[in-house]
């Protein structure tokens, strides 16, 4: 037998090597598995860390895919029926609409379709980790722009390095702080003539609305948006991006062709259907938001700050925030803990239904009651 000696064959040393330093992202722990060390049944776990949306899918969501027959087809790679269904729903021409498997691929896409390698991303952490994650994996170069300590976008600090960029993400509401962007911000950062991609997630759930009706032919905005949250498919992965016609034509040529899978689709269509059921949800949400901002404020060592979106950021006085995540979940209760330095002291708690509430609050009382008696 010929042919290389067995270490030449080693394909590892032809990764390529930015990879291995690069942190993955860090993402959360499935319930079942904490449910499992804990040796409790899984659906006593509280599950505050994702963001999720705690009443499930919309029955008719659930209904059309236990219904759905074709399931052995291919499904439609230019997503006739789902972008549009959306088109109506939202008001937006259906030839600005991208459907992706979640936001999270959209993202992928977006940087796929503008970035060379080398090309700079700007980022203005503490922010969603994605698109860092993204932008390192696609080759990019990371600028990362700090939001000032009220966690409002450093203008001056973004129009400073636009000119070493092509594409800016920015999120309203932003994970993890909960804060929008106004009007004025999105001028600003339009004026740059980056690629500016706002990330909308939350949108639903906050009072400042959408700027999704600003996006045009000949504007270098793109906004993103996810039936994860206000609808609860985050599970079957659908999000999309609504472009310039243009913009909107390449990214659907560089897509994977059967990226929206048919149990997305469905669930998706029949979510529209059920739009008024989920909006009740949505407001239900909201109203339970502050319910629980209240509750966390009457806690002593707890500040939590205002939220437009389905989770509150809280800060933590005098106990180890990493400590307080492990002790809370040692109850089966999982909150995140952001992984910015800035937000060391922070706990993300995700709005949860009242009984959620009714769980953590008492867990935090005997965390705190046990911090009393130890002092
Ligand atoms: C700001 C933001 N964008 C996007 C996503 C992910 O959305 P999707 O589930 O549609 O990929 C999340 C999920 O937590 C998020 O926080």
């Amino acid at each position: 037998m010929t042919g290389r000696p067995e270490a030449d064959r080693d394909i590892r040393r032809l990764l390529r090597p930015e990879l291995e330093a690069m942190p993955g992202y860090e993402a959360i722990e499935p319930p079942d598995q904490l449910a499992r060390r804990l040796g409790i049944p899984p659906e006593r776990i509280v599950k505050l860390d994702g963001n999720e949306n705690p009443f499930g899918p919309s029955p008719k969501a659930l209904k059309a895919l236990a219904e759905y027959r074709d399931y052995h087809i291919y499904p439609d790679p230019l997503q006739h029926h789902a972008r549009e269904a959306l088109s109506l729903f939202l008001d937006i021409p259906f030839d600005q609409i991208v459907f992706g498997t979640g936001s999270d691929e959209i993202m992928d896409l977006v940087l796929r379709a503008f970035l060379a390698p080398g090309d700079g991303v700007i980022n203005c952490p503490p922010t969603f980790g994605m698109y860092p994650f993204l932008t390192r994996v696609a080759g990019a170069r990371l600028i990362d722009v700090p939001r000032r300590g009220d966690f409002s976008l450093d203008l001056a600090a973004i129009r400073a390095v636009a000119g070493e960029a092509k594409v800016i993400f920015v999120t309203s509401p932003n994970n993890p702080t909960g804060t929008v962007i106004s009007e004025a911000d999105l001028g600003a950062l339009l004026a740059t003539g980056l690629v500016v991609v706002v990330d909308e997630a939350y949108v639903e759930f906050a009072g400042s609305g959408t700027f999704a009706g600003r996006v045009a032919e000949g504007t270098n905005l793109i906004v993103l948006r996810t039936f994860s949250k206000w609808a609860g498919l985050a599970g079957l992965r659908v999000g999309y991006g609504i472009f310039p016609p243009s913009v909107a034509e390449v990214v659907l040529k560089i897509k994977q062709p059967y990226n929206l899978n048919v149990a997305a689709q469905a669930a998706m269509l029949a979510s529209l259907a059920d739009a008024e059921l989920l909006q009740e949800r949505v407001r239900m949400l909201v109203a339970e938001r502050e319910e629980l901002s209240r509750a966390l404020a009457g806690v002593s060592y707890l500040e939590p700050l205002p939220s437009q979106a389905n989770f509150i950021l809280c800060r933590t006085d005098g106990i180890d925030a990493g400590k307080l995540q492990e002790q809370l979940r040692q109850r089966g209760i999982m909150v995140r803990r952001p992984d910015a330095a800035v937000l060391r002291d922070y706990l993300r708690i995700s709005v949860g239904l009242p009984e959620h509430r009714r769980a953590l609050i008492e867990a935090l009382n005997e965390i705190g009651g046990s911090r009393g008696a130890s002092r």
